[in-house]
């Protein structure tokens, strides 16, 4: 990331929000946008653009879970935690991600390649469990099948 675009482009979406009431938020939301996450140093540029202590834009950005502090991965793995879904197996479709990916809720793999997001009820309970990557939907997923869709997306890298 080259810094002096970074400025530039937070100093344009200082800009945009500087006279308006709870800019910090929308300024953190556009910074998102822009990079998909909110880097360290966006926020410490905000800080000084916006004279704002470091210490609360880091307490909105972990306040809020809509808020990312690293990049985002390649595929976004999203697994539904539900009432449906927790109860027709989700916990451990989430275990044998974190086992197979090493990553946390939250965490994106070392290779920037998946990111693994829970959320709750993505509105297709009948299909449950439900995983999504990359915009498809995997449905009545079994633990077993979670490696298959793994391999299936990690091959799409060595095509890139
Ligand atoms: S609970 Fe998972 S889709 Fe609704």
């Amino acid at each position: 990331m080259v810094v002096e675009t970074l400025v530039e482009d937070v100093f344009k979406v200082v800009e945009r929000w500087k006279d308006k009431r709870g800019n910090l938020i929308m300024v953190l939301h556009d910074v998102q946008d822009r990079y998909g996450y909110v880097p360290r140093e966006a926020a410490l540029e905000v800080s000084r653009q916006l004279d704002v202590p470091l210490a609360r834009i880091y307490e909105v950005l972990t306040f809020y879970n809509y808020f990312k502090l690293t990049p985002p991965g390649k595929f976004n793995i999203s697994v539904c935690l539900g009432t449906a879904c927790y109860l027709k197996g989700a916990p451990a479709l989430i275990d044998e991600i974190r086992h197979l990916l090493h990553v946390e809720e939250g965490q994106t793999t070392k290779d920037g390649l998946f990111h693994l997001q829970i959320v709750r009820c993505l509105g297709c309970c009948g299909l449950a469990p439900v995983i999504t990557v990359k915009h498809k939907v995997y449905s009545a997923v079994k633990r077993g099948d979670v490696a298959k869709i793994i391999a299936e997306h990690s091959s799409q890298k060595v095509e890139a």
